[in-house]
């Protein structure tokens, strides 16, 4: 009997909801931590699906309960009444659909306006998670950590299909959940992932969409040699890949070193 007293008083219910667009992955992330499966057919979620798994967090019998919400903006009047109450959030978007990455404000919006109370609202831990990470991206990785960062979120890089990164992503939802519920709700800092500024990240973006070697070093064409190498060092302090851990770094310094060689090349 105490030992059922014991266990009881250690457990604890949760509640976590899934946002983002239609289409992103939100079921499938989520059967494949609850079942280990995926499925490839569509089946889009109607209002709101729920489900409860139990899991053990720091010593504590947690059951999860999961509102699995349907992205799409028709079911906006089932899910609304489901905000309250939510302690973690998973924030879906599909890297190889820019539209549901630029979505993302939006759902935190739609999130703000049902719960209302800033406190609360500031609470929920929420995991984004970058997913479809198996597919060609359009949206690279650096743009949703800094997203992410920016906001004190957990930020992971997931795939339904593989099975990447949806088992950490769910352990850091719950160990935040938790830790937050013991703490008077109170949600802790994340350890933010930022080993790397704004300049580092504005520059790797420049260099990877720029349209021509010029534009690299943000020269015009006539530059001098010595109009390029001065370019070339400010930007080779900033991404060294010995120097930074910036995501995209390396690719984005050899891009650097190509143009600079092109160009020195047409300068002779
Ligand atoms: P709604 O319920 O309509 O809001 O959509 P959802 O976000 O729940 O999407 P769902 O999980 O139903 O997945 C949509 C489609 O994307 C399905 O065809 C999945 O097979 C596919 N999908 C989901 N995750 C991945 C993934 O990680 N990689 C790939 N390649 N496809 C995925
Ligand atoms: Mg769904």
């Amino acid at each position: 009997m105490t030992g059922m007293d014991k266990k009881s008083k250690k457990s604890l219910r949760i509640k976590i909801i899934s946002m983002g667009n239609a289409e992103v992955g939100k079921s499938c992330i989520i059967k494949r931590y609850c079942e280990k499966r995926f499925v490839h057919k569509y089946l889009t979620t109607i209002g709101i699906d729920y489900g409860v798994t139990r899991v053990s967090i720091k010593d504590r019998d947690v059951k999860v309960n999961i509102f699995d919400m349907a992205g799409h903006p028709i079911f906006y009047e089932v899910r609304n009444e489901f905000y309250k109450d939510t302690q973690g959030a998973i924030l879906v978007y599909d890297v190889a659909d820019r539209q549901s990455f630029e979505a993302l404000d939006a759902w935190m919006t739609e999130m703000q306006n049902e719960i209302g109370n800033q406190s609360e609202m500031d609470n929920v831990v929420v995991c984004v998670c970058a997913n479809k990470c198996d597919k060609k991206r359009t949206v690279d990785e650096a743009e949703g950590r800094v997203w992410a960062d920016a906001r004190g979120f957990h930020y992971f890089e997931t795939s339904a299909q593989t099975g990447d990164g949806v088992t950490e992503m769910f352990q850091a939802l719950f160990d935040g959940v938790v830790t937050a519920s013991e703490n008077g709700g109170k949600r802790a800092p994340v350890q933010t992932q930022l080993g790397y500024s704004k300049d580092q990240i504005d520059a790797i973006q420049k260099l990877k969409s720029a349209k021509n070697d010029y534009e690299r070093l943000g020269l015009y064409p006539g530059a001098t040699k010595d109009d390029v190498n001065k370019a070339y060092r400010k930007l080779a302090v900033l991404l060294h890949p010995d120097k930074s851990v910036a995501p995209g770094s390396e690719d984005a310094f050899k891009l650097l070193v190509a143009a600079r060689t092109a160009l020195l090349k047409r300068c002779q």
